[in-house]
């Protein structure tokens, strides 16, 4: 079985319920995912439902105080996030459909950009968070990838005629559930036969210096 086959077929039994998955509207995509770039999902949940509750849509978003909006966050933490969000809503009408446009708002960066083109709009670009980072090096046995060449090797993986959404949020899950930072489930990962990593997934990627 293909690498991609393989790990759709897990991510079709295995990926978790969460309230983010499958949703097409991009702004609400924008929302799970300035969450979950700081917040763990558990946490995320609750404020990912809140948040859009008080502000279903960008034009809610924009039409409201900053304090309001500031007010809905308390607890998740790194206010920016939310000041971020606001200021976009003042900045555009609408979403860009695109990920070298989206990538360009106030508080978004390559991934964020990514993961909104890919999963509202199936823009075939690759979303390379920390897990995929994580997944990636271990897979291709890489100490040490630059962002760079993360990017191409996700780039890479992109299955044809696959949403790149689903697989882009696939690659994400592994990481979060079974390619784990220490502990890895190796024996029950789904791309086990792929990976160039297997066996010593403590060497990939090398712990980064702080
Ligand atoms: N972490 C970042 N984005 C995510 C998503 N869409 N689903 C689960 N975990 C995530």
């Amino acid at each position: 079985m293909r690498l991609q086959e393989a790990l759709l077929a897990w991510y079709r039994k295995n990926a978790r319920p969460l309230p983010w998955r499958g949703e097409k509207d991009p702004y609400r995509i924008l929302v799970s995912e300035v969450l979950l770039q700081q917040t763990r999902v558990a946490q995320a949940i609750p404020y990912y439902r809140r948040f859009l509750a008080r502000f279903p849509t960008l034009e809610a978003l924009r039409d409201a105080p900053l304090e309001e909006v500031l007010k809905v966050w308390q607890g998740a933490g790194y206010y920016r996030r939310a000041e971020n969000l606001h200021r976009l809503a003042q900045a555009v009408e609408r979403l860009p459909r695109c990920f070298a446009e989206l990538k360009r708002l106030p508080g978004l960066g390559p991934y964020t950009a990514a993961a909104v083109a890919s999963m509202a709009f199936g823009e075939r670009v690759a979303a390379v968070d920390g897990n995929v980072r994580r997944v990636l090096a271990r897979l291709f046995a890489r100490e040490n990838p630059s962002p760079k060449e993360l990017f191409a090797l996700a780039e890479g993986l992109l299955p044809e005629g696959e949403d790149p959404g689903v697989w882009n949020q696939a690659l994400m899950e592994l990481g979060a559930t079974v390619c784990l930072p220490r502990k890895p489930l190796c024996p029950a990962c789904p791309l086990k036969a792929f990976c160039q990593g297997q066996g010593n997934w403590e060497r990939y990627p090398r712990p980064r210096r702080r």
